[in-house]
């Protein structure tokens, strides 16, 4: 029987675990209210936008479009996803959609491949390098498709802050332009560094000021994941008690990719489900990512790696205190430096005075 969780990529349909903010955004989503969808990474936003526009929006009323920004490095990247994803949104046959584009862009041609798990890509090549003729094409071109068919879309932009990371054009402000007075194109703009993106959205001076709603996505209930993954051994007449679950998800603070990565592995190796099994298991999922984290520990300054372990170690929780800094044999100053430069990139956050690594696999590593 193939293993029924899954840890490597975006989960929906049956891999997806119902969760109540899931009625929240697709509320928002079907009255066109543009989102700031935010959380700690790994928590479920790309797999929540997935799995809303795959099974809960109506397809004749809007055209769901998403794409993950993760990796441009430059505007032309940006307008190169953009484009992909418009044209991988429809859903007919590959040629009336090879038609359709051509009649509606005048500043990209496109061709189209049917991958190995026979799905269509479509590629598309420039015929102007110009940023914002790129995106004049495609706003007011697909603006005025929808209302011709009557339909509205809704646009994702998965990690959304890597837009204030290319400086070479002064891409926001050029979006901002086209996405304020569109009446039939709502957005969701999701990430996980929550620093960047709350900056975009928040400060008055920033073009993306009070553009969209916040919504953070905290952990799945506990219960709600127990009722999940319990079900998944017992469709494969396992079991898992629920005090052995709470151990998996307390361990990880809910984390939705560890809680799924160790029930995977569990799930693989055992019919009963233990306490002690649960610990072994959890020591072995840190020992494969060793040689990563030594990497990543190893680009940190000594006092940094002082700061990250001491967060480890102590929970995030009166870092400050005489005795947190004596029993770690750091100064309250070099402390507070370290941990505002983590802080800044992104490798740290804090909530109500508790600091926590954000990469959780990482802080068990750690400590
Ligand atoms: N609703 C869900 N039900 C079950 N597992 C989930 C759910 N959402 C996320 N996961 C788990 O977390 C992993 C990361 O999810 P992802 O959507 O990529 O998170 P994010 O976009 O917040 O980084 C998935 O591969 C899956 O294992
Ligand atoms: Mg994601």
């Amino acid at each position: 029987m193939k293993n029924p969780f899954v840890f490597s990529h975006i989960v929906t349909d049956d891999a997806f675990c119902k969760r109540d903010d899931l009625d929240i955004l697709k509320t928002y989503m079907n009255n066109s209210i543009n989102v700031v969808l935010f959380s700690k990474r790994r928590y479920g936003k790309s797999s929540l936008i997935k799995e809303i526009f795959k099974n809960h929006i109506d397809k004749e009323e809007y055209l769901c479009i998403y794409f993950d920004i993760f990796d441009i490095s430059c505007s032309n990247d940006f307008a190169y996803s953009f484009y992909k994803a418009v044209a991988g949104s429809f859903k007919t046959d590959m040629q009336t959609i090879l038609k359709t584009l051509k009649e509606l862009f005048s500043k990209a041609s496109f061709s189209a491949t049917v991958t190995s798990n026979g799905e269509i890509e479509f590629k598309p090549s420039f015929t102007t390098l110009n940023f914002e003729d790129m995106m004049e094409d495609i706003f007011a071109n697909l603006s005025s498709y929808l209302a011709r068919h009557n339909q509205k879309a809704i646009i994702a932009i998965d990690e959304f802050q890597q837009i204030a990371t290319i400086k070479e054009e002064n891409l926001e402000a050029i979006l901002r332009k086209y996405i304020q007075n569109l009446d039939n194109i709502s957005f969701v703009y999701s990430g996980s560094k929550r620093h960047l993106l709350t900056q975009m959205f928040t400060l008055n001076k920033q073009p993306f000021y009070n553009q969209a709603i916040p919504l953070e996505l905290k952990s799945i209930p506990k219960d709600d994941f127990y009722d999940f993954v319990s079900h998944k051994f017992q469709a494969s007449n396992k079991t898992i008690s629920k005090e052995a679950f709470e151990k998996i998800y307390d361990e990880v603070d809910g984390e939705s990719y560890l809680v799924q990565n160790i029930a995977y592995h569990i799930w693989q190796e055992y019919d009963d489900v233990t306490l002690d099994l649960i610990e072994n298991t959890i020591k072995h999922i840190i020992s494969m990512s060793d040689s990563i984290f030594r990497t990543l520990f190893d680009s940190f300054s000594n006092t940094q790696k002082t700061a990250l372990k001491t967060i480890a170690r102590h929970n995030g929780q009166s870092l400050l205190s005489k005795e947190v800094l004596a029993q770690n044999n750091i100064s309250k100053s070099s402390l507070s430096s370290a941990l505002k430069v983590l802080y800044d990139k992104e490798i740290i956050d804090k909530r109500e005075d508790i600091y926590y690594i954000n990469d959780k696999l990482f802080e068990l590593w750690l400590k």
